[in-house]
């Protein structure tokens, strides 16, 4: 298989959808098996509002964060067995999944400046990727690889992404996590710029009813038809 891996052209699979669709698990796994580079876009966002954080840039201020946009160097690994993400040489990797980043990534990655910063970061990432890369996030189809050869859009019902995530986050209210993540749902649906949005091409996946097993399945069956044929 690796050497499958090595000789097939190189693919680039954009993986949207709101959280706990099963998104990163699903990513990662499908890069791995398929030996591609894997790029967590949610990462990078983080990333960028730890750092506003971290330097106390009022997240409510957008024009504030528009003028830090270009400061804080972040860089992604993508090892799909070993993703990282650094920001001006820190490891941040624990400090992007704190409540207080997550309440607030929403309101920093709907600044236009932050998307323009973050997306041309992308774009470089997987433009340098040999084998191909598997890219996750929320508007990877329609905007920041439009051309990608495969795009997969994944849904699950609400209550479903509530208990997934509730159970990441070891036993957390699944009431309560249900109504934080259609909150964030909402703000990243609803924003002007480079909304989470389906791409017209995109393949979608409904996972309520099926295991993390079968979704990567689905997915490493799709890319490989999309290599088969091309
Ligand atoms: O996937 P995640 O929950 O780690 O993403 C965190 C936030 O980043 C999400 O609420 C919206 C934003 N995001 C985005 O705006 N565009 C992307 N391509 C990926 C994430």
């Amino acid at each position: 298989m690796e050497s499958a891996a090595r000789t097939a052209p190189a693919v680039i699979v954009a993986i949207d959808g709101p959280s706990g669709t099963g998104k990163s698990s699903t990513s990662k796994a499908v890069a791995a098996q398929l030996g591609l580079s894997y790029l967590d876009t949610g990462a990078q966002y983080r990333a960028i509002t730890w750092w506003m954080v971290t330097n106390e840039i009022d997240v409510d201020d957008p024009a504030a964060i528009a003028a830090a946009a270009s400061k804080p160097e972040i860089v992604s690994g993508t090892d799909p067995l070993n993703p990282t993400i650094h920001v001006d040489g820190t490891d941040v990797a624990g400090p992007i999944r704190t409540q207080e980043v997550t309440s607030k990534v929403s309101a920093v990655s709907a600044v236009p400046e932050v998307r323009t910063r973050i997306t041309e970061l992308q774009r470089s990432i997987a433009a340098s990727a040999e084998q191909g890369i598997v890219v996750e996030g929320r508007d990877i189809g329609t905007t920041v690889l439009p051309d990608a050869d495969l795009k997969i859009f994944l849904t699950a019902s609400p209550e479903a992404r509530a208990a997934r995530r509730s159970g990441e986050l070891k036993g957390a209210d699944v009431n309560a996590t249900r109504e934080a993540l259609l909150k964030r749902d909402a703000a990243d649906s609803g924003r002007k710029t480079s909304p989470l949005a389906k791409a017209d091409d995109a393949v979608e996946v409904d996972t309520t009813e099926l295991t993390l097993a079968q979704v990567i399945e689905c997915v490493v069956t799709l890319v490989e038809e999309k290599r088969a044929a091309a």
